[in-house]
């Protein structure tokens, strides 16, 4: 037995930068409780990870539906599973102009980006401050340091995970808790195909880094225990840039890396 052997919980675990951090976590023998609403692909992960000699528990939700979050606590504690990691991982984005978009796309992702992840910070929090060791990271997006036209929901979900993550990061410092919020840019996973931005030129000619890196990047820096990080130097380059630039210029630019172009 590992004796540094943790217990790593990661939301949206069945595909993308969340599956990617799994194997990251399983190669260095930590086990997992890995959560998302496909059971099938959950169980494919799970088993190929088992194969690390890793504990690997599968939970399958709507994190977005109201009771979810303390459903999956309320199950863990009853297991008597003790989270030393939680990786709040699951979220999705919606392209459109906002007064057509159905009020369930909007609320989906406020549910899902924010109401999820506030609720299983909130829940698990309390014992990892009791026992003085923790580690949160949340999962933000480049998207969250300005205002984002055709994707204003998403933008304004990820610029509250920011927000919050950096706040709790400073009221937990001392208490041996971390809180790390992992911004990644543009990434090759199912987001694109789900949020409907494949064609935007932000996707299809700025470029998308792909998972396995954004996920070492991640994995790096909640062991770390940075506050803030963000995956890609040209990432990093373009979120300090919108410091300084005028914030109507910064608008528009963003709405031009949304826009869908033909090639
Ligand atoms: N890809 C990008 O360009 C990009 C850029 C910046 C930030 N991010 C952020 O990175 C995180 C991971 O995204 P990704 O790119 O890996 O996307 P992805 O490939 O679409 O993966 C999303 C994961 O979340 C799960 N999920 C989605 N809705 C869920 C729900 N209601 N309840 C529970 N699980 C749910 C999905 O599994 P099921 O479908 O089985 O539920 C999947 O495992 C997200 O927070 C996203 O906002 C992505």
């Amino acid at each position: 037995m590992n004796a540094s052997r943790q217990t790593v919980l990661i939301t949206g675990a069945s595909g993308g930068i969340g599956y990617e951090l799994a194997k990251l976590f399983a190669r260095d023998h930590h086990n997992l409780v890995l959560v998302a609403r496909s059971a099938d692909k959950l169980a494919r992960v799970a088993t190929e990870l088992r194969a690390q000699g890793v504990t690997v528990k599968t939970i399958a939700l709507d994190l977005a539906a109201a009771p979810a979050p303390k459903f999956l606590f309320d199950q863990l504690q009853s297991g008597g599973v003790s989270v030393d990691i939680l990786i709040n991982n699951a979220g999705y984005g919606a392209f459109g102009d906002f007064a057509q978009m159905p009020e369930e796309e909007i609320l989906g992702q406020i549910n899902l980006n924010i109401t999820a992840l506030t609720q299983l910070t909130r829940l698990f929090l309390p014992s990892m401050v009791q026992r003085r060791s923790g580690r949160i990271m949340n999962v933000a997006s480049t998207a969250g340091f300005q205002p984002g036209p055709l994707m204003a929901v998403y933008y304004a979900t990820k610029a509250y995970v920011i927000s919050l993550s950096e706040a709790l990061a400073n009221e937990l410092r001392n208490t041996g808790v971390t809180v790390t919020c992992f911004c990644p840019g543009a990434t090759h996973t199912g987001f694109a195909k789900r949020a409907g931005t494949e064609k935007s030129r932000l996707f299809k000619q700025l470029g998308a880094m792909n998972a396995e890196k954004v996920a070492l990047d991640g994995y790096r820096a909640v062991m770390e225990g940075r506050t803030l990080a963000i995956s890609g130097v040209h990432n990093w380059l373009v979120a300090e840039s919108t410091r300084f630039a005028p914030r109507k210029m910064v608008t528009a630019v963003s709405r031009w890396v949304a826009e869908k172009v033909d090639s």
